[in-house]
């Protein structure tokens, strides 16, 4: 089989390289891939929001399987264009996707199916929403509507944070914004829970907590994501329960009802307050980094899963997983999330020998001539499969510490809820 995987990221380069382990694949396309998919795939430099060339490239390599790794061409129907060439794609449809494209859609879905997530009210105008700041209690939460590769979350401690917040929105900080959420604050610890679907039915795809902010501490600014573990330390068989009782059936549902089913992955990102759940926010994909740190401990073939998801035979598939925690920590370029700079040659790399549980997944890296450069924010994945997750974070340290490349941080206490 050939196999085309989009997306430029840790997460894709995951995806890459533990379906390489399938020896029904002869070949993986990555598009357009990173240094670390050059290795085992064909990186394709095409624009991914021309959808005419890249349908035209994989008819033309008949490519047998998409894979869409991240959320903008999910939010702008690429699923839905490829199908109508009966091209097979893994991810969900444009409805589907504004799970994750919309925030007001999926907080008026909890609305209407009694879904538990914090009160909110949806402005369209700076005026209306800076006059309910008035009668609120601090922190609250102000949103950008549409996507904004996590970044348009502010937590405001105060009116003048809100205002600033309410401000930056309606300028266009993050595209053009028609409406805005203000949120309730929720105080608790968050929780990534992931499952894979296809249109009939779906499985749990594994937990973990990833690390937003950039400074120790969970501190600072919000970021894709500084590193994860997984499992998550909260998850227990009773809230399991209640975050697919309460939470994803009821979001099923209210899909079926505007006429879509759900084929991908699904990530559901909850607060958790003394056991019980409550929804932030659904991504219409895997995390990055959590997919990094999820992927590594399964068991089963990838391809026969997401197989399995594309022809609605994944009721007949026992998912299985190593009993073992893992822990991703992301090598950043000095600055990120703001101004940092790129192309920065990672001398060391070849220095880096890993062990059967140790994991490096590139992400803004490319290759010329042989060397390794950076040419974004989040640089590499370094995970570690362990007994324990103390070991793990070891194992990792040891060889960010080797590759010891000048122009990068990473923070130094990933995981530190669940170690000590
Ligand atoms: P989101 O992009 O919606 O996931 O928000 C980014 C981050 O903001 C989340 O991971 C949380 O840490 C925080 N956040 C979002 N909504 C809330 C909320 N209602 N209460 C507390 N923290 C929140
Ligand atoms: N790690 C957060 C995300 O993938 O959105």
């Amino acid at each position: 089989m050939k196999i085309g995987i989009i997306g430029s990221g840790g997460r894709e380069h995951a995806i890459c390289q533990i379906l390489n382990n399938s020896n029904k694949i002869d070949k993986i396309f990555c598009f357009p891939g990173n240094a670390g998919t050059s290795k085992i795939a064909q990186n394709i430099d095409i624009d991914l929001e021309n959808f005419i060339n890249l349908k035209k490239y994989i008819i033309d390599n008949k490519i047998d399987l998409i894979i869409v790794g991240p959320e903008k061409p999910l939010v702008d129907g690429l699923v839905d264009y490829l199908e109508k060439f009966n091209i097979k794609v893994f991810g969900p449809n444009k409805i589907a996707s504004q799970l994750e494209g919309s925030k007001i859609f999926t907080k008026n879905l909890c609305r209407k199916f009694n879904i538990p997530t914090a009160d909110f009210g949806v402005f369209t105008n700076r005026e209306d929403a800076k006059k309910f700041l008035i009668n609120i209690n601090f922190p609250t939460v102000i949103k950008a509507d549409n996507l904004a590769s996590g970044k348009g979350v502010y937590i405001c401690n105060n009116k003048i944070e809100a205002e600033k917040a309410i401000n930056e929105i309606f300028d266009g900080k993050f595209g053009k914004a028609e409406s805005l959420l203000i949120e309730e604050y929720l105080d608790g610890e968050e929780m990534s829970f992931f499952t894979i679907h296809d249109e009939k039915t779906f499985k749990n795809f594994g937990t973990a907590q990833d690390h937003k902010r950039v400074l120790e501490g969970d501190k600072g600014k919000n970021t894709g994501g500084m590193g994860a573990y997984s499992p998550s330390r909260l998850i227990n068989k009773d809230l399991e329960k209640k975050i697919i009782e309460k939470i994803i059936k009821p979001t099923l549902n209210g899909l079926s009802e505007i006429g879509s089913g759900y084929k991908g992955f699904l990530y559901t990102g909850l607060m958790i307050i003394k056991n019980e759940p409550f929804l932030i926010e659904y991504n219409v994909r895997m995390g990055d980094p959590e997919c990094q740190t999820i992927l590594p401990k399964l068991k089963t073939n990838l391809l026969d899963i997401i197989n399995a998801c594309c022809t609605n035979e994944l009721d007949k598939l026992k998912i299985e997983w190593l009993n073992k925690k893992s822990l991703c920590v992301v090598l950043c370029s000095k600055g990120y999330p703001e101004k940092y700079k790129k192309n920065i040659q990672i001398e060391n790399i070849d220095k880096i020998k890993l062990s059967e549980n140790e994991f490096m997944f590139h992400a803004g890296t490319s290759k010329i001539d042989n060397k390794i450069y950076s040419i974004g924010g989040r640089v590499l994945n370094f995970v570690c499969l362990s007994e324990s997750f103390k070991d793990a974070k070891k194992n990792v340290m040891d060889n960010l510490e080797r590759l010891n490349w000048s122009n990068g941080f990473y923070r130094k206490d990933i995981g530190y809820k669940a170690i000590d």
